[in-house]
């Protein structure tokens, strides 16, 4: 047994935990316990602060719901999503597209559709075309890859926001053609609030941030043998420099052409963006991305 000082602490926690069986999960915990306690150290944390931090967590945990993971909303706005994403991008065996945030609001059930279907069912505002070819890291296109398509509404809102959020809208699954080509029809979405009515957009607030993302479509872009691309690309927006989870990034950002004479349907205004898969590596079977369908993560 010993008396405790606030360095001496850290180290019969650190002693404690050499015993876990995990190599892995002993370095990840060693490693975070050392920093945790850095930071209190260095922040001098108060009793109070710590319990107003603990009841912060609580209301995040409260919050997420079957259709709301306000912990993914909590590591998006403070950029550890974005973080771990690139460390995983990191990890590539060659050069792709740019990834992006899953965000909350994928879905596993996006419906098929064929190629140059409309993606919105109940949104009657102004038709634009996506469209483009998925290739390889040599700029070969992959025959059949598959495209998975969601965004908001023009009015921002995504399917999952509106009612009890079983509508599905907005969302599409396609697979590119035997020359890796594919277009899609869908409405031009909105830049839009992070959901600001629970702990995450309390926070947000505090710090004066404008919770914000700038108008984007998602896309998840798989083959066989190819790592799965998690990305989305962006209309110029005032919320590009300001995104609020550190998603956006200039390369995926789109410019909208009128009377493109290469764009396979005529009269619309268009968006092509080729996509770039990387072969898949070893360390693509264990999964790339932080999110997934809240629906799909357990609540309970
Ligand atoms: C989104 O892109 O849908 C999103 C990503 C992170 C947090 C909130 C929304
Ligand atoms: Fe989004």
């Amino acid at each position: 047994m010993q008396s405790y000082t606030p360095q001496s602490v850290t180290e019969a926690v650190l002693e404690q935990m050499q015993s876990t069986g995990d190599e892995r999960l002993k370095n990840i915990m060693q490693s975070a316990i050392r920093h945790l306690h850095a930071f209190a150290r260095e922040v001098n944390l108060t009793p109070a602060e710590w319990l107003k931090a603990i009841e912060f967590l609580t209301r995040v945990g409260k919050t997420c719901t079957a259709t709301r993971q306000e912990f993914i909303l909590l590591s998006d706005v403070v950029g550890l999503s974005t973080l771990v994403n690139t460390l995983h991008d990191a990890t590539a065996v060659e050069e792709a597209t740019s990834t992006s945030l899953l965000g909350p609001f994928f879905r596993e059930d996006a419906p098929p559709l064929p190629i140059g279907a409309q993606i919105s069912t109940a949104d009657k505002s102004e038709e634009i075309l996506l469209w483009g070819t998925v290739r390889n890291a040599a700029g070969e296109a992959i025959p059949h890859a598959k495209l998975v398509v969601w965004q908001t509404s023009s009015s921002g809102v995504y399917d999952l926001q509106e009612g009890d959020g079983s509508a599905i809208d907005y969302r599409g699954m396609f697979h590119a053609d035997a020359a890796g080509k594919f277009h899609l029809r869908s409405v031009r979405p909105l830049g839009y609030s992070i959901p600001m009515d629970g702990p995450v957009g309390d926070l947000v607030r505090a710090q004066r941030r404008e919770g914000c993302r700038p108008a984007h479509i998602h896309f998840l872009v798989s083959a066989p043998g190819f790592r799965e691309l998690v990305t989305a690309l962006y209309f110029p927006d005032r919320y590009l420099e300001t995104d609020v989870v550190f998603g956006a990034s200039p390369e995926l950002v789109v410019r909208e052409k009128i009377g493109d004479p290469e764009a396979p349907v005529a009269g619309l205004s268009s968006v092509r963006f080729d996509f770039k898969l990387a072969r898949a590596g070893s360390v693509d079977i264990a999964g790339g991305r932080v999110g997934a369908d809240p629906t799909k993560l357990a609540v309970d």
